[in-house]
């Protein structure tokens, strides 16, 4: 089994208005087989040893699921191995990259403001899914699932909209901060189910709303929120939701046209 020392630059910031910076650390008998938290709560352990204050990172389920482990490793978000969130990278992989340094730096984007040194606050991202990302059944009286028929094709394709996790790397990644990959997500998963049509419309007028009221930026097309997404949602789905706004925009208009 490898063990290698690495030096870590890790963010440290006392709270969201706190001045931060880069504070470096040794970390010693690093093994290949830990996952990079394991690596940052081995270093926390030891700073607690020493009386000093450990590293505060956001962090669940530690199986790619829950999206809460988000940070910047040497410039990648969620690191550097493709469709992998931050707890599901081991050592191995940053060892066959020869890095003897990382940075390790919180997502930094407005919408996102710091809590404390990597953990940020991405209620954002709940916000926007309460503007729409639900559809409207009588609560305790569900039908059968197999009562709806749907086209595995379909079934398919709001599945792989459904998988994001709401981690916001796309948002880190991006260079205007954007949420379209995750809202066109969110918008695409339901709007593609026939579950989810009947409010399709408001749906997507809502959620964009919402997008746009957060203080994210706007998409300009440089599709590194594909490439840095663990979860590897394609911008395909940023154009739908692009096509389903227009038409929506168009269908509010036709309905005020039509009372007026
Ligand atoms: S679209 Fe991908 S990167 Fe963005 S929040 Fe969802 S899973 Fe994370
Ligand atoms: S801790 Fe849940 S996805 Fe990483």
């Amino acid at each position: 089994m490898e063990t290698r020392t690495l030096t870590l630059h890790v963010w440290r910031q006392n709270g969201p208005t706190g001045t931060g910076s880069f504070k470096t650390y040794e970390a010693k008998d690093v093994n290949e087989h830990m996952s990079f938290l394991e690596m940052l709560d081995d270093l926390n352990e030891k700073l607690i040893s020493r009386g000093e204050e450990e590293i505060t990172f956001d962090h669940d389920c530690r199986e790619g699921i829950c999206g809460a482990c988000g940070m910047v490793v040497n410039g990648y978000a969620h690191g550097p191995r493709e469709r992998t969130t931050t707890c599901q990278l081991h050592m191995r992989e940053v060892f066959k990259l020869g890095w003897t340094e990382v940075w390790i730096e919180p997502w930094r984007a407005k919408a996102f403001p710091l809590v404390k040194d990597l953990m940020v606050d991405r209620s954002a991202f709940d916000r926007i899914q309460h503007a729409g990302g639900y559809i409207s059944v009588r609560t305790g009286s569900a039908r059968d699932a197999n009562e709806t028929p749907i086209q595995k094709q379909i079934a398919d394709s709001a599945m792989d909209a459904a998988t994001c996790i709401g981690c916001g790397a796309c948002v880190a990644s991006c260079p205007n901060a954007s949420a379209s990959l995750f809202t066109s997500a969110k918008v695409g998963h339901l709007g593609t189910l026939p579950q989810g049509v009947p409010e399709r419309e408001i749906r997507v007028r809502n959620m964009v709303a919402q997008m746009d009221a957060e203080g994210f930026g706007s998409c300009t097309n440089h599709g590194e929120c594909e490439a840095a997404c663990p979860k590897g949602i394609s911008v395909d789905w940023i154009a739908r939701m692009n096509r389903e706004f227009v038409r929506a925009m168009v269908t509010a208009k036709d309905d005020v046209d039509a009372r007026d």
